[in-house]
């Protein structure tokens, strides 16, 4: 079966999740080979998910989750990806969705979530008075809080990135680059990966290398000084609005997760992200600017003889079609 369920025994609660009630299809991605320099990467295309993203992986999860407790609305705050992905699941479901964004998310996600039958709610304000609007409705509602960032099923559906990466390649990878703006790309991928090897299957968990923006980078500081969390600082503005999370509030487990992993940081300028963007574009992959992060990160280190030895992959994770810039 080309779809992730094909790991549903590892999915925790999968036997007792409804998924096929849920399931638009998602995980099965396609792994491409891509030249970068002199070096072959692998690029694992998340753009092509149900919604356009890698986020469909956790959101189903979720969902059945939400349906298998009996909830019949839901409520969700997201820069736009997750939120999409929750509305559509939510509609497959025959639930409710309200989902509440920034005021800056890019139009056309917005529109994606409304097609789906989901009531947008706009926040003029940050990415953080966001989710606090959002965790006030559920209060108030009593409706299931289908947060990406809080709950830890989203991130049983994300880990299924790391058994389909490594079952495709055969081995697990040296390298994996990553963007990282509330971790859960992260989080996932390293439980992912944990589990291969508590389980024996590989002997090492690949390197994550974790990817923000430059203007918007409370991780990769936080890593670069040593601390266990990361504080808060300036939010500045990028054309990565995936991953423009100025607190991500399980910073600690993400700091965790990326030394666990033997790996590190890396931060990318907006031109950097734009001529990833340009260079994917003119070999065929058509991405929105978060979902070429990880892509200039390796153009960068590849330019810098700092790719280190044996396999690299990296997910194309967020389509192009979703934005207008
Ligand atoms: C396309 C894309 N890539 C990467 C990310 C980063 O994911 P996370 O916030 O889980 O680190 C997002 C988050 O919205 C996204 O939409």
């Amino acid at each position: 079966m080309a779809s992730m369920w094909r790991y549903a025994d590892g999915i925790a609660g999968g036997d007792a999740l409804d998924w096929p009630a849920v399931s638009l299809g998602e995980g099965g991605t396609p792994l491409v080979e891509a030249k970068v320099g002199r070096r072959e990467v692998a690029l694992k295309l998340e753009y092509v998910s149900p919604t356009g993203s890698f986020k469909d992986r956790g959101a189903v999860v979720l969902v059945a989750l939400a349906r298998l407790l009996g909830a019949e609305r839901l409520v969700a705050d997201s820069s736009g990806n997750a939120g999409t992905s929750i509305a559509a699941y939510a509609a497959r479901a025959g639930m409710e969705a309200e989902i509440f964004v920034p005021a800056s998310a890019s139009e056309k996600k917005l529109l994606q979530v409304r097609a789906h039958g989901a009531k947008v709610t706009a926040i003029q304000g940050t990415r953080e008075e966001t989710a606090l609007a959002a965790i006030e409705r559920v209060t108030e509602s009593g409706a299931f809080y289908a947060s990406h960032v809080y709950n830890p099923y989203f991130l049983e559906g994300i880990k299924t990135y790391a058994f389909e990466l490594f079952e495709e390649l055969g081995e697990a990878p040296a390298t994996v680059v990553l963007p990282a703006g509330n971790g859960t790309l992260v989080l996932g991928v390293h439980r992912g990966f944990r589990e291969l090897t508590d389980a024996g299957i590989i002997g090492q968990t690949p390197r994550i290398v974790a990817v923000q923006a430059r203007t918007c980078a409370p991780l990769a500081s936080a890593f670069e000084s040593g601390l266990s969390r990361a504080e808060v600082g300036p939010t500045g503005r990028t054309v990565a609005e995936g991953i423009a999370i100025a607190e991500p509030a399980r910073s600690d487990e993400i700091l965790a997760a990326v030394e666990d992993s033997g790996g590190s940081f890396v931060t990318v300028a907006d031109d950097e992200i734009d001529e990833a963007r340009g260079v994917l574009a003119r070999q065929g992959f058509w991405v929105e600017p978060t979902g070429a992060v990880a892509y200039a990160a390796i153009l960068r280190l590849e330019r810098e003889g700092r790719l280190g030895e044996g396999l690299v992959s990296a997910p194309l994770c967020g389509s192009g079609l979703k934005t207008t810039v």
